[in-house]
Formats: structure tokens, C-alpha cells, sequence
């Protein structure tokens, strides 16, 4: 049976609105994806059946509070096929970037080196920097291919034995290029190097087999995977998280405290200081739950018909340019382009206009733009309840961008 789209839509009460008498042609997917029914669900039964503190309290809703947020963990957990006691909640992709930053960051020495790539998303350049500033270590940036994908060929002459941790986006957030990790991996491992990838673009596209991936740190947002805002998860080896100290220091987050000095708890406890982002933790966890749920062959073959659609319907419009491959193999259906003689925040206010969002600029991606000397993009993120009236609405306002503003 084909992947029933209708279905999909149906579950999400955003895609139903009318706007100013337009409907909703969604296609900021990878800004901030919309949430089904399952999750709001979710949220609203913890709000309003289980809400109390967590890891705390003796009394029965505290009880239904902590068993609620640790089926979350577990939810997480399953959807990256490892242990739950290896994910740790954040408040975010960038929060957990900035815990490893600081925490693991902690255990390297002065003239250690860290590898990122030029497409990364500045919240996987901007905590290594603050710790090249803190700590005295070295940051490297793998080039970009012309078709918008990290040049694996470039790793060899970059690692070197110093390297401790090569860190790159799983997909980009603004080509949609999918890297390499087998390649990745193995060139990292010849240095000795840890690996850890950023899926914020990944995660909302299906579950995970981190396991099968043999790399040592994954890190990805709730509010992109159909989730709350606030709340992200950060997975990591074992004997990672076991050898990290705390990034955060308070309650929940130790062993014993005294005047004197305080010891830790063992993680994930140990990164989760204060009481956490329960409601937004417990709707992450559902959010998990209804992508295993989803046929995801289906679903990807749908966003693929979708990426192709849209990129056959922007090569025949007069001034379009794509960025990033131009193929559809091992992409995932984020797609930008450029307008001649447009800025992109002008295409998306046309856009807009035509009831589609979409998102134009440099994406958190500066250093990117200044690689290709572009001002910026307009980026098309898909999501499974994405259909053809969305790739439809959005041809017909760039066609008007096209003609009205060259
Ligand atoms: N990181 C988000 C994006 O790429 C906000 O749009």
C-alpha cells in the first residue's frame, strides 16, 4: 500500500488552519517542525493527570511524574536503538552540543585538536570555539564539495593525532546532504579520533540504529523531530558519559553534598541538573514513539518524490538556482536555491504571501554562505506530511517572485 499522506495530515491540527484565508503550506520543516496529535496528547495528560516534580518526591503524582519522564527516556532511547540510561535530556540539539563541548571539552589538553566541516550549523562551531578560547585547543574545518557536502577527501590531511573528536552535521540544514559515517568513522578511528554527529536534520526523517553507526556521541532536537520546543536528548558511549564530569551543577545531579564537597551521581542524572523539562521530556518521548510508527519507506519515498518535484519545477523557472547535490541519493529532502537578482528574504515574503513558509537567510550556517559568497538561500524543509499542493503553492510564488521582481 502506498504512504497515505491524508492520514498524516490529519493527525496535525496546524496543517488544517486557514491563515488570512489561505491554508497552511508548511515547508519550514527544518527550523521547527509541527506536532501530531499523539504528542499534544501526551503533554496534556502529564499537565493534567501526572504533573509533579521528578526523581523527588514520595507521593502517588510524583510517582506517575517520574515513571511518565523515564518511559520518555526509554521512548528516546528505542527510537536510537541503544540503552535508556545512555540518552540524557537537554534543552536542546545546541544544549547538548554545548554540554559535550564543555564537559568532554574539559578532559582534552591545550594544542588537542577538534575537526567540524564548513557546512556545519554555527551551533556546532560556535561551543568549539568557546572552548578553543577556554582551553587552548585547535579547531579544524573540513572543506565543502561545490555540490554543498563535506569533502571526505580533505579528512587524511586534516587528522591528525592530536585530533580527539571529529564532529559533523549527519544531514546538512542547508543542502540536506547526508555525510558518510561508515567513511567518517573509519578515518577518524585511524587517528584514534571520537565521533560525534549532529542529527537535528536527521532525526525527524526516522528511527535511528546509532549502534550500527560506531560512533561515540548523537545529538538531536525535540522541536524539529514533531516535539516540543525545550527539550533535546544527547547520547553517548558509556564510558564517555561515565568519565565526563557534570556541565551543570544542583539538585538531582549529585550523590552527596556536604560543606565540604559535593560527589556526583551517575549518568544520565549526572547531566540533568534541577528539575528538567518534564512536560516537554514526556512529549519528546511520544513524539519518538509516533515516528516508529510511521512507515518510514513509505515515507521517505513520499519526501523523495517531493525533493524531486521541487527541484524539477525550480529548474524550469527562469533565474532559479539549486545549491547543494543535485542528485537525490543520499539527501534527505531539505533543498535550497537562490533567485538572481532576489534576495532570499524577498522570495520568502512572496512566498509567504502564497500561504508557504518556508525559511531564507544564512541559516546558522555563516560560515557556509561566505565558502560559496552568497548572501543566503531559500531553503525548502519536507516533512512526511508535506504533499503536492505544498511543492505546488511554493513553484507558483517563486514563479511570481521570478517574474514580479527580476
Ligand atoms: N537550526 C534551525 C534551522 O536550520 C533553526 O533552521
Amino acid at each position: 500500500m502506498s504512504f497515505d499522506v491524508v492520514a498524516v495530515r490529519r493527525q496535525f491540527p496546524i496543517l488544517s488552519e486557514i491563515i488570512d484565508g489561505q491554508p497552511v503550506h508548511y515547508l519550514d520543516n527544518g527550523a521547527s517542525a509541527q506536532t501530531p496529535e499523539a504528542v499534544l496528547d501526551a503533554v496534556r495528560t502529564y499537565e493534567t493527570t501526572q504533573r509533579a516534580n521528578v526523581l523527588r518526591g514520595v507521593h502517588r503524582l510524583a510517582e506517575r511524574a517520574t515513571e511518565a519522564y523515564e518511559t520518555a527516556r526509554a521512548e528516546v532511547a528505542c527510537f536510537l536503538g541503544v540503552p535508556e540510561m545512555e540518552v540524557v535530556f537537554t534543552g536542546g540539539c545546541t544544549a547538548a552540543i554545548n554540554l559535550v563541548a564543555y564537559s568532554y571539552g574539559s578532559l582534552l589538553k591545550p594544542g588537542d585538536r577538534i575537526l567540524v566541516s564548513e557546512l556545519e550549523h554555527h551551533s556546532n562551531i560556535v561551543p568549539w570555539q568557546m572552548l578553543r578560547q577556554r582551553a587552548g585547543i585547535e579547531l579544524d574545518f573540513a572543506p565543502v564539495t561545490v555540490d554543498g557536502r563535506i569533502d571526505l577527501d580533505a579528512l587524511p590531511r586534516l587528522l591528525t593525532p592530536r585530533t580527539k573528536l571529529v564532529s559533523l552535521a549527519h544531514v546538512s540544514n542547508v543542502t540536506g546532504s547526508l555525510v558518510d559515517v561508515r567513511a567518517v568513522v573509519t578515518l577518524a578511528r585511524t587517528v584514534g579520533a571520537k565521533v560525534m554527529l549532529d542529527g537535528a536534520q536527521r532525526a525527524p526523517h526516522g528511527p535511528l540504529d546509532i549502534p550500527a553507526l560506531d560512533i561515540d556521541f548523537y545529538v538531536f532536537a525535540g522541536h524539529k523531530a514533531y516535539g516540543p520546543n525545550g527539550i533535546g536528548a544527547l547520547w553517548a558511549k558509556p564510558a564517555l558519559l561515565e568519565a565526563m564530569p557534570p556541565f551543570h551543577g544542583g539538585g538531582s545531579m549529585i550523590g552527596r553534598v556536604t560543606k565540604a564537597e559535593t560527589t556526583w551521581a551517575p549518568p544520565p542524572r549526572r547531566f540533568e541538573a534541577g528539575t528538567p523539562p518534564i512536560g516537554p521530556a514526556i512529549g519528546l518521548g511520544a513524539a519518538c514513539k509516533w515516528m516508529r510508527g510511521l512507515d518510514w519507506t513509505g515515507a521517505h519515498a513520499h519526501e523523495m518524490a517531493l525533493v524531486e518535484r521541487l527541484m524539477g519545477g525550480l529548474q524550469k523557472i527562469d533565474g532559479a538556482q539549486l545549491f547543494g547535490p543535485a542528485s537525490l541519493q543520499n539527501r534527505y529532502p531539505v533543498v535550497s536555491f537562490m533567485l538572481d537578482g532576489v534576495h532570499p528574504h524577498d522570495v520568502a515574503q512572496t512566498l509567504d504571501s502564497f500561504g508557504v513558509a518556508v525559511r531564507a537567510g544564512h541559516h546558522c550556517a555563516q560560515p557556509l554562505m561566505d565558502r560559496f559568497d552568497l548572501d543566503g538561500t531559500t531553503r525548502v524543509s519536507i516533512a512526511p506530511y508535506n504533499d503536492n499542493a505544498d511543492i505546488d503553492a511554493l513553484l507558483t510564488g517563486v514563479q511570481h517572485a521570478a517574474r514580479t521582481l527580476r
